[in-house]
């Protein structure tokens, strides 16, 4: 038996020797693989002489098992410490400024969302959220747009298989109206949100993308009128546009769920073949607007005899165009990196009215 255990010794000597990984693993492979040390002396067991071969046998496995829980415990040991050294190789600060060389930006319509989160924000506005697949009594008819209403053939839906529980098709919501729906239903007025967020319409060229964003406001309280609506609306535009004095005018229009509703432009000059935003001889359609329908309040349940108020609309992209020179609607989704690193903005600047919105 000192044959045994000589091998023993030597093998407990060469695991505990090891000095990484791949030694370890070389030697189970020499040791107990299908070609092992080991494995080729129990594979020889038929040729030791019967009385010998039970204690032989047993000597082996015994051996065997304790030979590979040395390399299982060895390998864990090895790997936390592999683990230990890499960790305190790859410390970062994450404290330190992002270097110059960083290649990342931020997206215009990121960025865009981040200057109107921004202005709202400090005017007490809260951000609220909904799913980009809506029902139609969301979409359409708690707004007021009933089945039939030429408003449904205007917003170019995008329909899903899939049937709500009422036996509708779902939609791509068309715009971010649904969701003051769904504030209003989940919760008491008072009510000051923005919902920025996607919304779809079948529709594509120069100025229009299947895709597109919009940010909702929607402002309920017990004595909000009009003339909170144009104040709140312009201080927006002057903040955004950063332009203090750009002049802003209302244009009665149509929406079905807002009575009285309204467009609202912003002034213009195209002297010398360029856009510039601020006082001038032309007129910009920023944004639709309203004082919410008293049937839309009631089809969320609030109390339009006690509660009122305004709600507005406006398309991400466009203001986004409008103050930052992009031309082209497409290129916000074509995912070029040239595009990005000229128009994008850098990381970790984030837009505030103090710090300034586009610094
Ligand atoms: N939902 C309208 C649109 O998509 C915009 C809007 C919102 C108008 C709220 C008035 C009030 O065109």
């Amino acid at each position: 038996m000192t044959d045994l255990d000589d091998l023993r010794t030597r093998l407990i000597g060469a695991v505990e020797g090891a000095e990484d990984l791949d030694a370890l693993e070389a030697l189970r492979v020499g040791a107990l693989g299908k070609k092992g040390e080991l494995t080729e002396r129990m594979k020889a067991l038929g040729k030791a002489a019967p009385e010998e071969r039970k204690a032989l046998g047993q000597g082996l496995n015994a051996i065997k098992d304790e030979i590979a829980g040395l390399i299982e415990a060895r390998t864990a040991a090895l790997g936390d410490a592999a683990l230990e050294a890499r960790l305190r190789g790859e410390t970062v600060d994450v404290t330190l400024p992002v270097r110059p060389e960083s290649q990342g930006r931020i997206h215009p319509i990121s960025q865009t969302i981040d200057e109107i989160v921004a202005i709202f924000g400090e005017m007490g506005f809260t951000v609220a959220e909904g799913p980009d697949i809506e029902d139609d009594f969301h979409n359409f008819t708690a707004l007021n747009i009933p089945p039939e209403h030429p408003a449904r053939q205007m917003h170019d839906t995008f329909y899903v298989e899939e049937r709500d529980a009422a036996g509708e098709r779902l939609v791509l919501r068309t715009h971010t109206s649904p969701v003051q729906i769904r504030a209003m239903e989940g919760a008491e007025p008072p009510f000051r949100l923005i919902v920025p967020g996607r919304t779809y319409r079948s529709d594509s060229d120069m100025t229009h993308t299947p895709m597109f964003h919009q940010v909702e406001g929607l402002v309920i309280g017990e004595a909000i009128h009009m003339g909170h609506l144009k104040g709140c609306l312009t201080d927006f535009c002057r903040a955004y546009f950063e332009v203090p004095d750009v002049p802003v005018r209302f244009r009665p229009s149509h929406f079905p769920f807002t009575e009285p509703s309204a467009e609202m432009d912003i002034g213009c000059s195209r002297k010398g073949g360029g856009l510039r935003i601020g006082a001038g001889d032309d007129w910009l359609e920023i944004l639709g607007c309203g004082m919410v329908h008293p049937k839309v309040l009631a089809n969320c349940g609030v109390d339009a005899e006690r509660w009122q108020g305004f709600a507005f609309g406006m398309g991400i992209e466009r203001i986004a165009m409008l103050k930052y020179g992009i031309p082209d609607l497409r290129t916000f989704f074509e995912a070029d990196i040239r595009w990005l690193r000229h128009y994008g903005f850098a990381p970790l600047e984030t837009p505030s009215l103090i710090g300034g919105l586009s610094a």
